[in-house]
Parts: structure tokens; C-alpha cells; sequence
């Protein structure tokens, strides 16, 4: 099967394309056939085995999950924790890198809002902000001028949810090491579309999950911690899944566990555990370098038919550091999101910017559907049929 057949065949992978044009990995992946089969299987064991399928069967799924991601990133399993979201895994590490005589934390104007949020709502934090002059990228300059000795941490992000730039990560962990930080990146909107390879980038904690472009659904969340650091950070507010041996249930003796398992709490969702895994088999099956040629050639083909409409997609000439992120300029994206969506065609917004973001399922005649249903919608149909 040559190159367009093999990527017909993973599109037959995800039944929403039956009946839906799908232009929205950047929020959610869809549902592949083998995840909704883990899940079943998942759920299969729990009413066949009951607790003997936690020791039969779950912890060795935990395990494999870790083994999955840590090929994903070039990781060791022992560097990956698992946990239910960015969220969770933000507050985890900030509880082991806090640190009183460095209380700035860097953060960029345009990352996703949980990364300063959650040291926003902490008493004692100084929140500083590399601030983006054209909305998009966010210059070295930038990070440079917010650090200095009092900084502990920059957090910030791999590909920009709202411009899909991809951030030059072993640079950033250079300028935050040199002074004296860490660097954390939430690579929600990075991993799958971008190949990674944590260890030789520099970075000191990452963050990925299933909702996206992992497509292994939401409730799951990985954290990779450089293996050097592991020993070095205590994690506070620990639960038994951080214990070195959950199992011995010595309830008056807590030590942590020797690697990146001592960052987790309690109980994982299982059932997500199932999702997560499969998800990332497809993304590692693929491949990442072959799934970036992919979206670098669906970017462009998407990019190429909205500027023969009209529109201007906030995009730069040279596609090196731009991942599958589109988001064009409008008026009322909300309405025209809307208007997509009564015609099939799956897109979301965020304010004053329409967001379309193809992934490897999606095909050049995805791209013509939807550049023919904007250009019904801009002569005015839209507004009659949202009723404006
Ligand atoms: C870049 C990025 N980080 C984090 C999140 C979500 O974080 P959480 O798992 O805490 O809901 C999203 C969107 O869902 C995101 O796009």
C-alpha cells in the first residue's frame, strides 16, 4: 500500500469520519477504534477477574503505559509518572520545587492558563511574564529579562495552544539552567504532532496527556522528571502510589519511591490507563517524524487553500517551527465555528480567532470542504443561519 492508501486506512481508524469532517485534534483526538476496544477490554476484566484484575492484569497495564511513553520521548520507564491532569502534575511539582529564597516562576503571556494559574493562586509565588509582541512566538529576550536569582522554575510551553509555534526547548532549558532554574514544559499541544526526545533537550519536567493529539482521551496526564532529580526532590502532600512499596501498607513510615513514581498520588483511573495506552500505540506505530511530515504537508495544503479564499492564517513563510495549530482572524468566530458545525465540519474558537487543526486522519479534500463552507458562510449565510 503506497503513502495516501496507508493514511486512508488510519482514517478508517476513527468512525467519526462516517459522517463528520474532524478539524480539531488541538482540542480533543477522536475515538479510535482500538481505544474504544481498550476501554471495553478494561471493562471486560474489571466484570470477569473483579480485585484480581488489579494484580493480574492493571498494575502491569500502569507499567506498560509508562514503557509506552517513555519510548514516545526517548525516556526510561522510571522517568514517567502518571496522573489525571496538567493540573495535578503542576501541583506536584511545584510542591517539590518550591523554594523560599527563589520564589519567581516564569512563565509566557501565552501559555495555556492552568501553568500560571497554579502558581497564581499560591501565597509567596511572584509570577512573571514573558510577555509576546505579536501574539504568536515569545522571544529568548523575553524569558532572559524575567530571570534572575530569585527564579526556581520556568513553566512554560512546547507549541502554543493559541498559535501552534513550537518552542525551541534545549534553548530554553540552556537560558533557565544558567540561571540556576528549572525548566518545565507542558507539551499538551506538542507531543504526537512534534517529535520529542526528552532527555538530550535539556528539560527537567514535561508534560503531556491523552486528550489530544496522544489521542488516548481525557482523565490521563504523563510527567517525565529527569532521572538526576529524582533523588534530589520530595514531592509534598504524597500519596500510596508514591510510596517505594505501596504494597507494605506501612502506614506510619513514608518514604518515597527511588524514581519519577514518587510525583504520583493514588489510584489511577484504570479505565483511562486502557485509553492512554492505546492511544499512544497508534502515535508510536506511526512514528513522530513521520506524523510531523504529515502535518507539515497537511499545514501547508490548509494554509495554501485559506489564502487562495482570502483569509489570512496566522502562519509563518517557513513552517519549521510551526505545528498543526491554524487559527485565521475573524470577526465572530463563534458563529462560524456554528455554521461548520451544522455542515459536519468540527473547528473551535478561541476570541477573534477561528482554530482548525488537521492531523495525520485528516486529507487535502477535508481542507476544500471546509475553505468552500467559510466562503457560503462569509457571503452571508452564516449570519442567516445563526440567526443574527
Ligand atoms: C497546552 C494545554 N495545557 C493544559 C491543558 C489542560 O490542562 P488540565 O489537564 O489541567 O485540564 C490544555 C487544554 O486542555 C492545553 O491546551
Amino acid at each position: 500500500m503506497g503513502e495516501s492508501g496507508d493514511w486512508r486506512a488510519w482514517r478508517r481508524e476513527f468512525p467519526i469520519f462516517e459522517h463528520t469532517i474532524y478539524l480539531n485534534a488541538c482540542s480533543l483526538g477522536p475515538l479510535a477504534r482500538r481505544v474504544r476496544a481498550a476501554a471495553v477490554r478494561f471493562l471486560d476484566l474489571w466484570g470477569a477477574h473483579g480485585a484480581s484484575a488489579w494484580y493480574e492484569v492493571w498494575l502491569g497495564e500502569i507499567q506498560a503505559l509508562r514503557a509506552a511513553v517513555a519510548r514516545l520521548i526517548g525516556a526510561k520507564p522510571s522517568e514517567i509518572a502518571i496522573l489525571p491532569s496538567v493540573t495535578d502534575a503542576l501541583r506536584v511539582v511545584a510542591s517539590a520545587t518550591a523554594d523560599r529564597r527563589r520564589p519567581a516562576i516564569i512563565s509566557a503571556d501565552l501559555d495555556f492558563p492552568t501553568v500560571p494559574y497554579q502558581w497564581l493562586s499560591r501565597p509567596g509565588a511572584e509570577v512573571r511574564f514573558a510577555r509576546s509582541a505579536d501574539g504568536t512566538t515569545v522571544s529568548l529576550d523575553a524569558y532572559r529579562a524575567c530571570l534572575d536569582d530569585r527564579a526556581s522554575l520556568v513553566a512554560t510551553s512546547h507549541v502554543f495552544f493559541l498559535s501552534g509555534r513550537i518552542q525551541n526547548v534545549p534553548v530554553l532549558a540552556a537560558l533557565a539552567h544558567e540561571h540556576g532554574a528549572y525548566l518545565l514544559v507542558d507539551a499538551y499541544q506538542g507531543l504526537g504532532q512534534v517529535p520529542f526526545d526528552a532527555p538530550s533537550s535539556g528539560v527537567d519536567f514535561l508534560i503531556s496527556g491523552g486528550l489530544k493529539w496522544l489521542l488516548g482521551g481525557p482523565g490521563i496526564v504523563y510527567l517525565y522528571v529527569r532521572e538526576a532529580l529524582h533523588e534530589r526532590l520530595d514531592p509534598q502532600g504524597s500519596g500510596w502510589f508514591a510510596h517505594g512499596d505501596p504494597f507494605a501498607f506501612h502506614a506510619e513510615a513514608f518514604a518515597h519511591a527511588p524514581d519519577a513514581r514518587r510525583f504520583e498520588g493514588g489510584t489511577p483511573a484504570v479505565a483511562a490507563v486502557f485509553t492512554g495506552r492505546a492511544g499512544l500505540d497508534i502515535v508510536n506505530e506511526i512514528g513522530p517524524a513521520r506524523l510531523r511530515a504529515r502535518q507539515v504537508e497537511l499545514v501547508t495544503d490548509l494554509v495554501a487553500k485559506l489564502r487562495a479564499r482570502g483569509w489570512s492564517p496566522r502562519v509563518p513563510e517557513d513552517l519549521a517551527d510551526h505545528a498543526g495549530i491554524v487559527t485565521v482572524p475573524m470577526e465572530d468566530p463563534r458563529a462560524a465555528v456554528a455554521f461548520l458545525k451544522e455542515r459536519s465540519i468540527v473547528t473551535d474558537s478561541r476570541p477573534g480567532l477561528l482554530r482548525i487543526s488537521p492531523y495525520f486522519f485528516n486529507e487535502p479534500a477535508d481542507h476544500d470542504a471546509v475553505v468552500d463552507a467559510l466562503d457560503t458562510y462569509r457571503r452571508g449565510a452564516g449570519a442567516a443561519a445563526t440567526g443574527r
